[in-house]
């Protein structure tokens, strides 16, 4: 692994019992992906997709493998994994996954809470990355459902960002937004990895993603193959 590729897959495999028997939704997959890059990962529905997702997120266990995030593998038992989400990553969902009871800034507020910064710096820090989604004024103080679909994900990366991860982990981040809204997402993210260093890792069924890929994969039945150098 190089420096810049801060993530490391190796030989992952995940499979589910269910009544009709074992499906193997992640097989063997291997992949790196580093910082300041966008990784794209496309695929039929029901390829693996959101199950690998999850696993780097260490909201899932697979029963091999080895995923290593700046040099520590999270896989193995001794790992803290509130402490890797928390410190390591930020999760960008399709139906955005805010709290619909707290406002835009609190839902942004939230997870520093849980990290322990104080009020001021949270009201302080949660306007600021707001104000870079383009989200201000009366918005601030929106429920989620006062809020377009485009706004609810903007206020939704801002929340990804909280508490400064390295990684953002986007399932189907553009999945329910209209083509110009999903773009305007795209480019977002994509300005995240460029600008701010972020490692982006984003699985999609959207192919026209691919464009503003810096690398990509393409996932079929648990398999995952690199499209282009
Ligand atoms: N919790 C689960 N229990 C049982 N089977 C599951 C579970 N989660 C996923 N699967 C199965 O694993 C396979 C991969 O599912 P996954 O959700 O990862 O696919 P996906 O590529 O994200 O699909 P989509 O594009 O529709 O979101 C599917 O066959 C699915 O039915
Ligand atoms: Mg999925």
């Amino acid at each position: 692994m190089t420096e810049q590729e801060i993530l490391s897959a190796t030989d992952v495999s995940k499979t589910f019992q269910v009544k009709a028997g074992d499906v193997t939704a992640v097989d063997s997959v291997s992949f790196t992906a580093g910082r300041g890059q966008v990784t794209t990962i496309v695929g039929p529905s029901g390829s693996g997709k959101t199950t690998l997702l999850y696993i780097v997120g260490s909201l899932e266990k697979p029963e091999t493998g080895a995923i290593e995030v700046a040099g520590s593998n999270i896989l193995d038992p001794a790992t803290d994994l509130v402490r890797y989400r928390r410190k390591h990553v930020g999760f960008v969902f399709q139906f955005f996954n805010l709290i619909p009871t707290l406002t835009a800034l609190e839902n942004v507020m939230l997870p520093m809470d849980l990290a322990g910064v104080s009020p001021e710096e949270q009201n302080r820090r949660a306007s600021e990355l707001l104000d870079g989604m383009g989200v201000s004024g009366r918005l601030l103080k929106a429920r989620p459902n006062k809020m377009s679909g485009g706004e609810n994900q903007r206020v939704a990366i801002a929340r990804a960002l909280a508490n400064d991860p390295d990684i953002i982990l986007a399932d189907e981040p553009t999945g329910n937004l209209d083509t110009a809204t999903g773009r305007t997402v795209i480019d977002i993210l994509s300005r995240l990895a460029h600008e701010s260093d972020k490692c982006v890792l984003m699985v999609t069924h959207d192919e026209s993603v691919l464009d503003v890929s810096d690398r990509a994969f393409r996932m079929v039945d648990g398999h995952l193959n690199e499209i282009r150098a």
